[in-house]
C-alpha cells in the first residue's frame, strides 16, 4: 500500500504564494487532494494562490516557517478542520549570494528557513504519523544540496544540511510509515532564479517541477531529480571529489569571465 495518496488527502503547502509552492497547490488540486492548507509568510500571496485555484478544498494561511509555534498551529488546526495531515510540502525558501562574508544574520535566516523548518514540522507531525503509521514529509531542497552553488555558500550550506535532515528522518522512521522525498531541481523559473544565473538556461518551469515532485511521490522516492541531469553530476562527485571539484573551479572561472565580459 502507498504511503499516501495525494487524491483525497489532507496536504499542507509551505511557501505556497509563489512559483514551485503555488504550482505544487496547483497540481495537488488537480490531483484531488481532500484538503490544501496554501501557507506562506506573505499572506495575501497565499491568499491569491487559494484564489487562483477557487472552491472550498483549499484554504490560505499565514505561516512564518522559522516559528515553531506557528507551525505547530497550523499542523493542528489543520488535524482539526480537516484530519491528519498526509502530506506536508516544506518547501519555503530564500537564496542570498555571496560567500562567509555574508553577514551573520542572512546565514541565520537560510538556517532557519531551510533547515529548522523541516525540523519543526517533522516534530509537530511525527506524532500522529508514528501512531498510524504513515505519513508523508517533500521537502523542497536543491541541487545546490548535491553539487553545491556557485554564487551562494549559505544557500548551498544550509540546502546541504536540509537534505540531510531529510535523510535521518527517513533513516530513523522509514521503517514505521514515515516517508520523505527531497525536491532537488537546478534552476526553475521563478521569482527566485534571477536572469543573469547561469542556471536561467536550463531552468524548468514551476508546473514541471511540481509534476515531477508528484511523479516522485506516487512512487515514494527518496530523491527527486527534475533535471536528470544532476544525477550524473552527482555521480561524478562521488565517484572522484578531488576531480569534481577542478571541474567546479573551472565552471566558476568561467563564470566570472563571463560576467566580467558583460560589465566591461
Ligand atoms: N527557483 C529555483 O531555481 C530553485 C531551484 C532549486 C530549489 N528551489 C527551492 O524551491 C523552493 C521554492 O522556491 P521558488 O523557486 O518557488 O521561489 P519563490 O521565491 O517563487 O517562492 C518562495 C516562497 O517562499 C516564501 N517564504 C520565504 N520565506 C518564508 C518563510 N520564512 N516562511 C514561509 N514562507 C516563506 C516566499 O514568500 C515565497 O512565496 C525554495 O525552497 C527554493 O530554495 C528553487
Amino acid at each position: 500500500m502507498r504511503h499516501v495518496e495525494v487524491g483525497g488527502g489532507v496536504v499542507v503547502v509551505t511557501g505556497a504564494g509563489s512559483g514551485i509552492g503555488r504550482a505544487l497547490c496547483e497540481r495537488l488540486a488537480t490531483a484531488s487532494a481532500a484538503h490544501i492548507v496554501a501557507a506562506d509568510r506573505d499572506a495575501v500571496a497565499a491568499e491569491e494562490t487559494a484564489h487562483l485555484i477557487g472552491g472550498d478544498r483549499i484554504s490560505a494561511r499565514h505561516l512564518d516557517v522559522r516559528d515553531e509555534q506557528e507551525v505547530r498551529t497550523v499542523v493542528e488546526e489543520t488535524r482539526a478542520h480537516h484530519g491528519i495531515v498526509d502530506l506536508y510540502c516544506s518547501n519555503a525558501g530564500v537564496i542570498s549570494r555571496g560567500g562567509v562574508e555574508v553577514p551573520d544574520e542572512v546565514w541565520q535566516q537560510e538556517w532557519e528557513i531551510h533547515v529548522l523548518a523541516h525540523v519543526y514540522a517533522a516534530r509537530a507531525l511525527l506524532p500522529a504519523w508514528l501512531e498510524r503509521g504513515r505519513g508523508y514529509l517533500l521537502g523542497t531542497i536543491s541541487a545546490a544540496a548535491l553539487v553545491n552553488e556557485i554564487d551562494s555558500a549559505p544557500y548551498a550550506a544550509t540546502k546541504s544540511a536540509g537534505l540531510s535532515v531529510l535523510e535521518w528522518l527517513s533513516i530513523t522512521y522509514g521503517d514505521r510509515g514515515v516517508r520523505c522525498s527531497a525536491l532537488c531541481p537546478q534552476g526553475v523559473r521563478t521569482a527566485m532564479l534571477t536572469e543573469d544565473n547561469f542556471l536561467a538556461q536550463g531552468a524548468l518551469s514551476a508546473e514541471e517541477v511540481a509534476d515531477a515532485a508528484l511523479a516522485g511521490i506516487a512512487d515514494e522516492r527518496f530523491l527527486i531529480l527534475p533535471h536528470p541531469e544532476v544525477r550524473e553530476y552527482f555521480r561524478r562527485r562521488a565517484d572522484d571529489y578531488d576531480r569534481w571539484l577542478r571541474g567546479m573551479r573551472r565552471l566558476r572561472g568561467r563564470l566570472a569571465a563571463g560576467a566580467a565580459e558583460e560589465t566591461a
